[in-house]
């Protein structure tokens, strides 16, 4: 018996079903996904990345924070993100139309980061947690990212980026502690961080 048109068959609908469903079907649904400007006027949101806070990106990925940091924030029904005070809004698939390729992130090692530029916008803030998470959280387990920043000798004057060092540092006399252009451009974009904005499809029915 020749059954090759039959085999042929089902595994040509297997694959059909498949594209249809993963590929047509999204595409359908979300390719035209475009940021909303405001009734009132005012800047269109979602926008892309500006120049240091896109560069930022970058050093997000290549230094694995995504390993330990999610940027979704769940529906209220589905989980206690908002409740945690990590966003007032879970976020849709339009917060993501220049996110490319996308920083969803598996895991939550670490709090939710989706709007960490609305939660903690103070660049000292986040210089001061990168080189040692310890300094601003007591007890932190995130990995530290001091080979970011560079210890230095002052010349004349002290840096205005220079670091606040908390009592008891081993830091010589006339040294400080500077943020490299990398740890610069990376608290660019988590500054940038920010889904915050109302988007009618992300209302709860
Ligand atoms: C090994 C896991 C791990 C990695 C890798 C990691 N983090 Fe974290 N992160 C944590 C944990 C745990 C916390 C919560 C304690 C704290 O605030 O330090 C945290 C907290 C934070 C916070 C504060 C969040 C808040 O809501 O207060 C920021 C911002 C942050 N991380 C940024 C980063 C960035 C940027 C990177 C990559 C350069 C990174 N993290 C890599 C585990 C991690």
């Amino acid at each position: 018996m020749n059954n090759a048109p039959a085999i042929f068959l089902g595994v040509f609908l297997v694959f059909a079903s498949a594209w249809l469903g993963l590929i047509f079907a999204p595409y359908a649904q979300l390719s035209g996904l475009a940021p909303v400007v405001p009734a009132e006027g005012g800047d269109a949101y979602p926008r892309p990345l500006g120049g240091l806070a896109a560069q930022g990106r970058v050093i997000y990925r290549v230094n694995g924070c995504i390993y330990c940091h999610s940027q979704q924030i769940r529906s209220e029904r589905f989980g206690t993100d908002i409740a945690r005070g990590w966003g007032p809004r879970r976020t849709v698939a339009r917060d993501y139309i220049y996110d490319s390729p996308h920083l969803l992130g598996s895991m939550r090692t670490g709090p939710d980061l989706a709007n960490i530029g609305a939660r903690q916008p103070s660049a000292q803030w986040h210089h001061r947690h990168l080189f040692n998470p310890t300094w601003t959280s007591p007890g932190s387990i995130m990995s530290p990212f001091s080979f970011l920043y560079e210890t230095r000798k002052i010349v004349g004057q002290k840096s205005v980026d220079a670091l606040p060092i908390p009592k008891g540092y081993p830091l010589a006399d006339g040294y400080e502690i500077v943020p490299s252009d990398h740890a610069k451009a990376l608290v660019a974009y988590l500054q940038a961080l920010d889904h915050t904005t109302p988007l009618p499809e992300a209302e709860e029915q």
